[in-house]
């Protein structure tokens, strides 16, 4: 079977297509034929060495759906013919986050190959009326978007969530926050693409470029009280602009490093307003479950912007890179 590789060196240029042997798949054990996959702005980080990974050679990409085709002889939780995909952390199947992560694409192989074997804990069935490149968007940036909102945020029906950019994890946070009945405001660089997030249930809508103080503006959008939780997604050159668009006793998702990792930011506004800052490191297999009920339950379809065939999924990544995407960018095997 063939999977790409970064071999001895990391960067866009030294991601190879390979030959590898057919894996087998153990007593514990399943082999799925991969039928799409979908990038996540990490597997970037990952091309170009920014991210924690295991020694080379290493196979790309944590996000991936596929059919079940042999398992082991112990394997009981999916059966050949299941359409199932991986799930981003193979060490947090439910509770807290363990204290060794294992993550595909990163600290062990990933799904950017025709076959891949997974312990039958690592995977999970997916919602029946979605396609395989919807579905395969689902593992990090959907999950991402659940942990923070419904699981640590417990978002209620009637409040207001900022969500910051276009991106796969924010539109996922803003058809989550719409089917809870929260209100949602949208930043976006693009006039165009706040247009598309107003089609997915943006009830207010900044472009960040155009109006750089946009937390005043979530000010005034909310009488001056502030938004209930931001989905922060920039880093250090947005989180300030959180602090002071967030409300007394609010809640900030930390997710997002798109601007860089650190950064001195005054403590004042989390202590005088109480903020709660919670940092988010994508979910369990528990909470991919329950958030595929609720996709199930609300037929919600991931936003797919574009699909490149795997032959091409260098150009894939390429396409990532200019930012011009909306939602999430996929592989169809
Ligand atoms: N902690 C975790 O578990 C976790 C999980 C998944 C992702 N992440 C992180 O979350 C971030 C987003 O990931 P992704 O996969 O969703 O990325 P993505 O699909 O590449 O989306 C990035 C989008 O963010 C927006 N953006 C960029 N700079 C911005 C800024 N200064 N203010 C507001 N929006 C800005 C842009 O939207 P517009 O074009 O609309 O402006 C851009 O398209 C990355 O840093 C990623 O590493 C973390």
């Amino acid at each position: 079977m063939r999977a790409y590789e970064l071999r001895d060196k990391t960067g866009l240029d030294a991601l190879t297509l390979a030959e590898r042997e057919d894996p087998v798949p153990g007593r514990e054990e399943v082999l799925i034929q991969m039928r799409a996959a979908a990038l996540n702005y990490r597997d970037k980080l990952v091309l170009n060495g920014l991210y924690p990974i295991m020694p080379l050679p290493l196979i790309p990409l944590s996000d991936g759906v596929g059919t079940v085709v042999a398992v082991g002889e112990h394997v009981t939780r999916v059966k050949p013919g299941d359409r199932v995909a991986a799930i981003f952390d193979q060490n947090w199947l439910s509770g807290e986050l363990p204290e060794k992560s294992l993550s595909l694409g990163g600290q062990t192989d990933g799904v950017l190959a025709q076959q891949v074997v997974l312990p039958q804990d690592g995977v999970v069935r997916v919602p029946e009326h979605l396609t395989d490149e919807e579905a395969a968007a689902l593992p990090c940036a959907a999950v991402t978007a659940w942990s923070a909102l419904m699981v640590r945020g417990t978002l209620k029906p009637g409040e207001t969530v900022l969500v910051q950019g276009t991106g796969g994890v924010s539109l996922f946070a803003l058809q989550f926050a719409h089917v809870a009945g929260a209100r949602v405001i949208v930043t976006s660089s693009s006039d165009e693409k706040l247009e598309q997030a107003r089609r997915l249930g943006a009830d207010e809508t900044v472009n960040y470029q155009r109006t750089p103080d946009w937390d005043q503006e979530a000010l005034r959008l909310t009488g001056g009280k502030g938004v209930d939780h931001v989905v922060e997604v920039g880093g250090p050159a947005t989180l300030p602009r959180s602090l002071n668009a967030v409300r007394i006793n609010g809640h900030i998702s930390l997710i997002g490093v798109l601007s860089g990792s650190s950064a001195e930011i005054s403590m004042h506004p989390m202590l005088f307003k109480q903020i709660r800052l919670q940092g988010i490191y994508v979910g369990s297999r528990s909470m991919f479950e329950q958030m595929n009920d609720a996709i199930a339950l609300h037929k919600l379809k991931p936003v797919i912007d574009r699909v490149f065939p795997f032959e091409h999924a260098p150009e894939a990544f390429r396409y990532l890179e200019k930012g011009g995407h909306v939602g999430k960018v996929c592989i169809r095997f």
